[in-house]
């Protein structure tokens, strides 16, 4: 590359480090944190190497984050009575887990680089790392994203519910700036993880008071499930066939009625809805459904807090700083 370009290519990057969190581009951390990327990618090996579900904590971590408040990295702020009301205390963040993994890549990216990288990152690169490593595509995760010294737990209890109606579902993710095609696309991340048994057994018997059980379930793998489900806390994997990998077979499911969720199986079976038509697509090509799922995470991840909220880059993830470290507000 000749001096002109080499000047030309520095000066754009310059440019977009000094960006603030409404602009967030891939290279924020080029100069300041350059080896983030595989630090990252080690810490979650290491961790898929003893928990196959590693993965799908963090993606999910990832967009419990983004959905309340934007990805400020809220979702990981523990209880502190008086000043800090946790959004993990929020029903729908009950069962979610892998904030010690985060823990693990936090202390590795500090001493790595100690003070530059926001958890709020950390969150979308260990997404972006985990899908990579389950088999999934890999898209280029913009950053520059800054901690909430913030939670809201208010708005964590009006996460998307597995017993909403697809009406209800796809008005959630509108709210958000998400269309149909990224509800079905988003949703794909069921292809990996489990889900505990609380929050489908309801479909085996008398569903929604018709004293029947889903007509959307194929019968087979109910009574399957039903002999799984020994407790309510028992977890059962979305994905039968492949349950650790990223792959189609998610809406290949729903095309056999086999979606866990009643939330997974309307994307399917809701009559006339837009998201048939979409999810008979991914099954038929991978290919289509990798490209679009990279582009519908970065869409997810660039949602951004309300303005007025102090931000900061967390030194503990779990905390807000001490008042004796710089934060800014924003
Ligand atoms: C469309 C609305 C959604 C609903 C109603 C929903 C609901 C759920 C529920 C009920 C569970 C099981 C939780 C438990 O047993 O504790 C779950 C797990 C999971 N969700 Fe979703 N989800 C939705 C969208 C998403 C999105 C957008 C993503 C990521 C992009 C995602 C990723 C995951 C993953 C990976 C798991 C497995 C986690 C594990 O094994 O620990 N979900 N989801």
């Amino acid at each position: 590359m000749g001096y002109p370009k080499l000047t030309a290519l520095v000066a754009v990057l310059t440019l977009m480090l000094g960006s603030s969190q409404a602009q967030l581009n891939p290279f924020f951390y080029t100069f300041t944190c350059p080896q983030l990327p595989f630090v990252v990618l080690n810490v979650v090996s290491q961790a898929l190497q003893t928990d196959d579900r590693a993965a799908a904590k963090l993606i999910r971590l990832h967009f419990h984050d983004c959905f309340v408040n934007g990805c400020d990295g809220s979702v990981l702020l523990e209880d502190v009575p008086g000043v800090i009301d946790s959004e993990l205390n929020a029903p729908p963040n009950n069962g979610i887990q892998g904030l010690d993994i985060v823990d693990n890549i936090k202390a590795a990216v500090e001493s790595a680089c100690p003070g530059v990288v926001s958890c709020a990152d950390i969150l979308a690169l260990s997404a972006q790392v985990s899908v990579v490593l389950s088999g999934g595509p890999a898209w280029v995760v913009p950053l520059g994203r800054k901690d909430s010294r913030r939670a809201n737990r208010t708005a964590a209890a009006n996460l998307p519910s597995p017993f909403e109606t697809l009406d209800v579902l796809k008005a959630k993710f509108a709210a958000l700036g998400l269309g149909s095609t990224d509800l079905v696309t988003l949703s794909g991340a069921h292809t990996f993880g489990r889900s505990r048994c609380l929050f489908f057994t309801g479909r085996f018997d008398n569903f929604n008071n018709t004293g029947l059980p889903d007509p959307t379930l194929d019968a087979a793998y109910r009574e399957q499930l039903r002999q799984a489900c020994t407790t309510p806390g028992t977890r059962v994997s979305f994905d039968p066939i492949t349950p650790d990998t990223f792959d189609k077979n998610y809406y290949i499911n729903l095309q056999n009625h086999k979606g866990l969720l009643q939330s997974d199986q309307e994307l399917f079976s809701t009559p006339g809805a837009d998201t048939t038509a979409i999810v008979n697509t991914f099954a038929a090509s991978q290919l289509l459904f990798f490209i679009q799922f990279g582009n519908s995470m970065i869409k997810m991840g660039n949602l951004s807090p309300p303005p007025g909220i102090p931000s900061e880059v967390r030194l503990n993830c779990r905390k807000v700083n001490p008042p004796t470290v710089l934060h800014d507000v924003i």
